[in-house]
C-alpha cells in the first residue's frame, strides 16, 4: 500500500507541474516553442535570432501591429502590403501550428513590443 500511496503522490507533482508549465508559458516561450527566432530576434526582450541574426528583428513590431492582426497575420489570413505592387499583400512565411491560447498569449505579448533595441549588441566576451 505504502507504494500506492507514493505512486499517487508522484501523479499529483507531475501533473500539477505539467499544469503549471502550460499555464505560466508566457509569449516568449511560445515565440521560441513554435521556432519564431529561427528568422527573428526580439532584441529588446533580450531573444536573439537562431540562426540568421537580426534577419528581421520583432522589438518594435507593437508599433505598427495590434495583437488582433498579428494573429491573423501570424495564421496566414492576410499579409503586409507589398510595397512594390500596392494590389498585392506578402504573406508571412511562417507556419503555426499551436494552439488559439497560445497565439493570445502571443500575439498579446508582441503587441506591447513597442522598445527599439539599442545598436545589436555585439557578443560580448565572458568575464570570468
Ligand atoms: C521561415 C522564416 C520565418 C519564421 C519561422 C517566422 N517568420 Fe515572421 N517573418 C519572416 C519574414 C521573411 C518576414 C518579413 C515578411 C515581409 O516583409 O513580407 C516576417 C515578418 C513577420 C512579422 C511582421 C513584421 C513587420 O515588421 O511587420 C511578424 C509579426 C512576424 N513575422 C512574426 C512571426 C512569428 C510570431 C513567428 C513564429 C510563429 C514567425 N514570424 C516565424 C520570416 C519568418
Amino acid at each position: 500500500m505504502k507504494s500506492l500511496k507514493a505512486f499517487s503522490i508522484f501523479l499529483v507533482t507531475a501533473g500539477s507541474l505539467l499544469f503549471a508549465s502550460t499555464a505560466f508559458a508566457g509569449g516568449p516561450e511560445v515565440f521560441t516553442a513554435e521556432k519564431c527566432n529561427k528568422c527573428h530576434s526580439v532584441a529588446s526582450a533580450g531573444i536573439p535570432a537562431a540562426k540568421k541574426p537580426m534577419q528581421r528583428d520583432l522589438s518594435t513590431v507593437g508599433v505598427s501591429h495590434d495583437a488582433a492582426w498579428l494573429a491573423k497575420y501570424i495564421k496566414g489570413e492576410v499579409g503586409l502590403p507589398d510595397k512594390k505592387d500596392p494590389t498585392k499583400e506578402k504573406m508571412h512565411k511562417g507556419k503555426f501550428k499551436a494552439s488559439d491560447a497560445d497565439l493570445g498569449t502571443l500575439t498579446a505579448w508582441l503587441a506591447t513590443q513597442k522598445t527599439p533595441a539599442p545598436t545589436p549588441a555585439p557578443e560580448e566576451p565572458d568575464e570570468e
